[in-house]
């Protein structure tokens, strides 16, 4: 099976996490222009903390810079105190909702199936889903990292999922906040077997979707990082809280 890569235009995805507060909003400004000026070769998205979301949303009106969530619940309403549905995401103006990470999965025991459930109600909003995979560190020094992702993938993926309303993050738990990273070969390795499990899940779609990689993405090692086979943009965490770090990423695209 074929796996030459598509060209296909990268993401830059800043993950907030529970970080920012109202005055942050003036970063979200900062990023607008950025990215409004500079002519960056990727769709770019910060994706905020829940309250902020809303501002964001209103900060970030008429440029190229757009806004998502970090998480929500797979119902659109109803008895589930502090949840959050996507539904009303959108209405605060989320144009898509990271679903599955690391720490959601590993923080709140959070199952395929419910990552795929989560994931669904997102593109049922016509929103994106960016679905995050990704071995800890005990499975990777087992080797069962494919299999690992392999599996994820499979179970957290809806089968209404097209390349426009789904992405894909590979975010080794271990590389996460550590300023460690698997080697270029290892990364290319994941990629490609989430490539070709694409296509097996998807024969003609499946050489067309985002494969973004997270975990301690920086300014020093991201343009390294963007230009390995079959990865496809990058989910940045602590990187996209600084504006001279984030810029320095978005340019390395
Ligand atoms: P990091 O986080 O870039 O701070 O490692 C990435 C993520 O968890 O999405």
């Amino acid at each position: 099976m074929s796996v030459r890569p598509l060209k296909i235009r990268p993401a830059i995805i800043g993950n907030w996490k529970m970080n920012g507060s109202g005055k942050e909003i003036k970063l979200v400004s900062r990023f607008a222009d950025f990215v409004n000026k500079h002519k960056i070769a990727a769709d770019v998205m910060i994706c905020p903390p829940a309250t902020l979301i809303d501002r964001a949303g209103l900060a970030v009106k008429g440029s190229k810079l757009r806004i998502g969530a970090q998480n929500c619940h797979n119902e659109p309403s109803g008895a589930h105190t502090g949840d959050i549905s996507a539904t009303m995401l959108k209405d605060a103006g989320a144009r898509a909702v990271i679903v599955g990470h690391s720490e959601r999965r590993t923080g709140y025991d959070e199952t395929d199936k419910q990552v795929r459930q989560k994931a669904q109600a997102v593109i049922d909003q016509g929103l994106q889903a960016i679905i995050c995979l990704g071995e800890t560190r005990q499975q990777f020094n087992k080797g069962q990292t494919l299999q690992v992702v392999g599996r994820q993938l499979r179970g957290s993926l809806p089968s209404s999922a097209t390349p426009q309303n789904t992405l894909i993050a590979y975010e080794p738990v271990w590389a996460i906040g550590s300023g460690r990273t698997p080697k270029p070969d290892d990364i290319i390795k994941v990629h490609t077997h989430l490539r070709k499990t694409l296509l097996k899940l998807h024969p003609k779609a499946g050489a067309k979707f985002k494969i973004l990689y997270g975990g301690s993405v920086s300014a020093a090692n991201a343009s390294t990082i963007l230009a390995l086979e079959n990865v496809n943009g990058a989910l940045v965490g602590g990187a996209s809280l600084s504006f001279k770090d984030f810029t320095a990423i978005l340019r390395s695209v």
